[in-house]
């Protein structure tokens, strides 16, 4: 990912000083639509069109939403393009109403088409178009749909990140993902401290004109002030162990130590553990995810 970042960087750089060739812009949108592939790599046809649950979506409706998005951005720049398939609009369009009527969320595992073979097509084709789009673009590849593109990117990498949550959801210990990244080693006794910061008139916001290099959501700007009253912090974050002492101590059991949304859920849904923790068999406590199973108490902080 760190790559795809420096790439993401200089793109604006160059996008701002005029500088950037339509052929680099095609070499990284290339190298991020590649890295959404190789999530997907590792699925059966079966893993592409099922949802487990209503906050997550079928991998094949991330391929074909985040297709869809680059395929709007043609429609609207490039002249004489054809779209693939009008009708793939309601299914692919997720939350931008004015691109018309949307389809449940919740029910995205719910219909068979368009098939994977055709979302995968799809995919591919965007990526042609695209090609074909910046090329005929050269000249006047102008800032306002370099911009575009870079949204696009980001849009896919948060994309990205949340397949890989779906991912865990729906297979959790049986997806092997392509590259296994080493987990961080264990800490042993975290020193629990907490830091008080004393309250006041705090600036929050991305500051667009002296960071013109990285890029920001429209929603993270402007910086403004906003007050604060005192407050304590956690010098590190909450521990596997931290949340073991939680449930030993009751945690799901108490209402004193929950918002009444989230006490609502815990009663209605039985919740005793985080997600993805089981009770093994001699009544320790296991969390599954890609690496497989991991005993809790063995990385008790
Ligand atoms: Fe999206």
């Amino acid at each position: 990912m760190d790559n795809i970042n420096i790439i993401k960087i200089s793109s604006e750089l160059k996008a701002q000083k005029g500088l950037l060739q339509s052929d680099e812009l095609f070499d990284n949108f290339m190298k991020v639509r590649n890295q959404t592939l190789e999530i997907v790599k590792p699925l059966e046809i079966e893993d592409y069109v099922v949802q487990t649950e209503a906050f997550m979506s079928p991998p094949r409706w991330h391929l074909g939403h985040l297709s869809w998005f680059y395929d709007q951005l043609l429609r609207k720049y490039y002249t004489g393009y054809k779209a693939h398939k009008e009708d793939y609009d309601f299914y692919f369009n997720s939350y931008y109403l004015s691109f018309g009527e949307l389809f449940n969320k919740s029910k995205r595992g719910t219909i068979s088409r368009p098939t994977v073979k055709e979302t995968l097509e799809y995919f591919n084709w965007v990526n042609k178009e695209v090609q074909n789009f910046l090329k005929s673009e050269n000249e006047k590849l102008n800032n306002e749909i370099v911009q575009l593109f870079i949204l696009g990117f980001n849009h896919e990498y948060q994309h990205q990140e949340l397949m890989v949550y779906d991912l865990q959801h729906l297979l959790a210990d049986k997806y092997k993902p392509v590259e296994l990244n080493q987990p961080p080693s264990v800490v042993l006794n975290v020193n629990r401290e907490m830091i008080k910061i004393k309250g006041g008139i705090f600036e929050m916001g991305f500051d667009k004109g002296n960071y013109k290099d990285m890029f920001a959501y429209d929603i993270e700007m402007p910086v403004h002030k906003v007050y604060l009253n005192d407050f304590h912090i956690d010098k590190y974050p909450v521990t596997n162990g931290d949340y073991l002492e939680f449930i030993n101590d009751s945690g799901y059991k108490n209402f004193r130590f929950w918002l009444s949304e989230g006490w609502e859920a815990v009663k209605q849904n039985n919740w005793s553990a985080p997600l993805y923790w089981q009770k093994g068999d001699n009544g320790e406590w296991i969390k599954i995810d890609f690496r497989g199973e991991t005993n809790i108490s063995e990385n008790k902080r």
